[in-house]
C-alpha cells in the first residue's frame, strides 16, 4: 500500500475506484446522519504556499466531521521557504500532526516532503497535477453518469489551456477506460509527457485520449469541462492576450451544443465568468460545478481516511494500562486528586 497521495498515475484502477467508492459510502453514511469518527483524535497539518477556498475549506471540514482536527499552516506562517529546508520540515511534522496536506507552488517541493515525512502526504495542488480534484470530480461523474452509461462509454472534454487541472483529468479520465478530449489552442496544449503516460493509461485500460485544436472534437461529448485561461498566480497573462488566445475556447451555449444531449457542465472554479465561462452555462440546469464542489469534500474525507487506515486503534485494556500508569505519576507528583485516582488528599495523607 503507498503512504502518500502525490500522483493517480501511481495508483491501478481498482485502488482509485476503491478511493472512489469509499468517498461515496462516507458521503452516504454523513447524509443520513452518521458521522464516522474514523480521524479521532488525529491531527492533520495543512501547508498552502498559495491561496484556497475549496482544498483548504473541504480539507478542514472533513477533519471536523469526523472526530480529527485541521491545522492551517498558511504562506509564510512556517519556516518551510526559509532557511529550515523541506526535508527537517518534513521530520518534524511526522512527530507533530497525523497526515499533512500541501498545496505547493512546485511539484518537487511535495515529492521531497513525502520522501522526508514518515506520515501519509496528500499533494493538495501543485503546478504539475491537482490529484485530490480528480477524486471530487470522479466522485461527481459517477452520481451523474449519462442514462444507460458506465464510466468507460463516457466522453469527456476539456476545454481550453493545459492546467494541472487538465492533465490531472487526462491522467484519471484515461486510468478508468474513459474517453479523454483536450480542445485547447497550440502553445496551451498538453505536453509529450503527459500525452506519453495518457498513452500508458489507454494501453492498460481501453481508454481513449485525444489533444487537438479541432472544435468538431467536442462533439459528442457527455461532460465539458473548463479551467481560468493561462493557470493563476504569477503566471497569470494580461487580459487582452488571454481573450486574443483563448475567445474561440470559452464554454458557452453554442459550445454545450456540441455535447451530447443531456451533457453536463464541469469546472474546477475558480471561474472568470465572462472569459472561461458564460454565466448562463455556469448557472444552468447543466452546471455541476457546484455539486462538484461539494464533491471537493466528499474526496478529502475518502483520502484521508484511505491513507491512514493503517493506524491501529488501543484495544480497552491498553487505554486502561495507559490510564492506570499516568493516575500513579499524577498522584505522586500533584498529590492524589480524586478525579484522577479516586483517592482523595486527605486520605493519602
Ligand atoms: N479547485 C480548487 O482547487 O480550488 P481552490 O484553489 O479554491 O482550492
Amino acid at each position: 500500500m503507498k503512504k502518500d497521495f502525490i500522483d493517480t498515475n501511481e495508483f491501478t484502477k481498482q485502488e482509485l475506484l476503491d478511493i472512489i467508492d469509499l468517498s461515496l459510502a462516507i458521503k452516504k453514511a454523513i447524509k443520513a446522519g452518521y458521522y464516522p469518527p474514523l480521524m479521532r483524535n488525529m491531527t492533520l497539518g495543512m501547508i498552502f504556499q498559495q491561496s484556497s477556498t475549496r482544498t483548504r475549506v473541504s480539507f478542514e471540514t472533513a477533519m471536523s466531521q469526523m472526530g480529527g482536527h485541521a491545522q492551517y499552516l498558511g504562506p509564510g506562517m512556517i519556516q518551510l521557504g526559509g532557511h529550515e529546508t523541506i526535508g527537517d520540515t518534513g521530520k518534524v511534522l511526522s512527530k507533530l500532526v497525523d497526515v499533512v496536506m500541501a498545496r505547493v507552488i512546485e511539484h518537487k517541493t511535495i515529492e521531497e516532503l513525502a520522501k522526508s515525512c514518515t506520515i501519509p502526504v496528500i499533494n493538495g495542488m501543485s503546478d504539475y497535477n491537482h490529484p485530490t480534484q480528480e477524486i471530487g470530480d470522479l466522485c461527481t461523474i459517477v452520481e451523474n453518469l449519462p442514462q444507460g452509461k458506465k464510466l468507460e462509454d463516457c466522453k469527456v472534454v476539456f476545454v481550453g489551456d493545459a492546467t494541472q487541472v487538465c492533465a490531472s483529468l487526462g491522467f484519471i479520465t484515461t486510468k478508468l477506460g474513459m474517453h479523454f478530449v483536450q480542445y485547447g489552442p497550440q502553445g496551451h496544449q498538453l505536453n509529450e509527457q503527459h500525452k506519453e503516460i495518457m498513452k500508458k493509461n489507454c494501453a492498460l485500460s481501453g481508454g481513449s485520449y485525444l489533444v487537438t485544436d479541432d472544435r468538431e472534437s467536442v462533439r459528442g461529448a457527455d461532460f465539458i469541462y473548463t479551467d481560468v485561461w493561462y493557470g493563476l498566480y504569477e503566471n497569470e497573462m494580461p487580459k487582452e492576450e488571454r481573450v486574443r488566445v483563448f475567445h474561440d475556447y470559452q464554454v458557452n451555449r453554442e459550445l454545450m451544443q456540441l455535447g451530447n444531449l443531456g451533457c453536463k457542465f464541469m469546472h474546477c472554479l475558480p471561474a472568470t465568468r465572462g472569459e472561461d465561462v458564460t454565466d448562463e452555462v455556469a448557472d444552468s440546469d447543466a452546471s455541476l460545478c457546484w455539486e462538484e464542489a461539494g464533491n471537493r469534500l466528499t474526496a478529502m474525507r475518502g483520502l484521508l481516511v484511505y491513507f491512514t487506515r493503517c493506524r491501529k486503534e488501543p484495544s480497552g485494556l491498553q487505554i486502561a494500562a495507559a490510564k492506570e500508569e499516568l493516575d500513579k505519576v499524577l498522584c505522586d507528583k500533584l498529590g492524589c486528586v480524586e478525579a484522577y485516582c479516586g483517592v482523595s488528599k486527605a486520605e493519602k495523607s
